[in-house]
């Protein structure tokens, strides 16, 4: 892909699952990358992985921790090209069962929080006249996902947010992309899913709705991220695709 060589990326929660799946991605096409992540032994395992890396402990919820992170990133590598807003949680109930505290802290996480991140990176792309931004959002956030009411709220918030600011940054230079992706089998998902027999039965009915027949893997994403944050997609803002082994299909 063109244009990732000596490129600056941040990617937010690639100590663990999909995110590192992308950091890896990035950075054998060339790219640096910062790991912003709260699991200190997830993010240096993903550095380990690195050929060009390190990692940030950041909390995203924290708008001062992301400024002050950002920064010194900028001040290491010279400039912040790419941003990948990966990080996300979900504690999976029925609506009805969950709390307004439960409520906060997943829209913390996965709206507040890439929300602090494009406020702090944007300001350095503007500066350069370029940048790409690739918000993960989820399949949850097109079609819903029972037991995942807010979450999905927050991910079809991100999805509107990137069209939004699209429209705002695209003429200046920033591209603002989402991805979408399925069932994907990392530490997130076993969460959800649950252990034991319930678990597994959840797997394979999931697998079977799924048109490929398989829950996604890391590295089943990692390719369009690194796609949209290249110079191939430069004439790419505000879509959303997913990547979730045909679950979805939008036209
Ligand atoms: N796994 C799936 O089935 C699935 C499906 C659709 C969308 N997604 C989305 O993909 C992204 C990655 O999910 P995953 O399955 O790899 O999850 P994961 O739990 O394996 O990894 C998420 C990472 O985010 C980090 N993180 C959580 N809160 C953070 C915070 N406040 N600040 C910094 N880092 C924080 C965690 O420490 C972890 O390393 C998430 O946005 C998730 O919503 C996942």
């Amino acid at each position: 892909m063109k244009g990732l060589k000596g490129k600056v990326a941040i990617v937010t929660g690639a100590g663990s699952g999909l995110g590192r799946g992308m950091a890896v991605r990035l950075a054998e096409e060339g790219a640096h990358v910062a790991v912003f992540d709260i699991n200190d032994a997830g993010a240096e395992a993903t550095v380990a992985d690195l050929s060009g890396g390190q990692a940030w402990r950041v909390d995203i919820t924290d708008y001062a921790a992301c400024e002050q992170a950002i920064g010194a990133v900028n001040d290491q590598f010279g400039s912040v090209d790419i941003l990948v807003n990966n990080a996300g949680w979900d504690k999976a109930m029925p609506f009805m069962e969950t709390s307004p505290e439960l409520w906060q802290q997943i829209m913390a996480i996965n709206l507040t929080g890439p929300l602090n991140m494009h406020h702090n990176v944007v300001p350095y792309m503007l500066k350069q006249g370029r940048g790409k931004v690739i918000n993960i959002a989820s399949d949850a956030g097109r079609v819903g996902s029972s037991g995942e009411a807010v979450y999905s709220a927050c991910k079809g918030g991100m999805i509107a947010f990137g069209k939004t600011l699209s429209r705002e940054l695209g003429r200046k230079g920033i591209n603002i992309n989402t991805v979408c992706p399925g069932p994907s089998d990392t530490p997130l998902f076993a969460d959800f899913a649950g252990e034991g027999e319930a678990g597994e039965k959840l797997r394979a009915s999931l697998a079977r709705s799924i048109p490929l027949k398989r829950l996604g893997r890391a590295d089943d994403v990692a390719g369009i991220v690194a796609f949209l944050a290249s110079d191939d997609a430069d004439f790419i803002i505000g879509q959303t695709i997913s990547a979730s082994g045909g679950l979805t299909m939008h036209g």
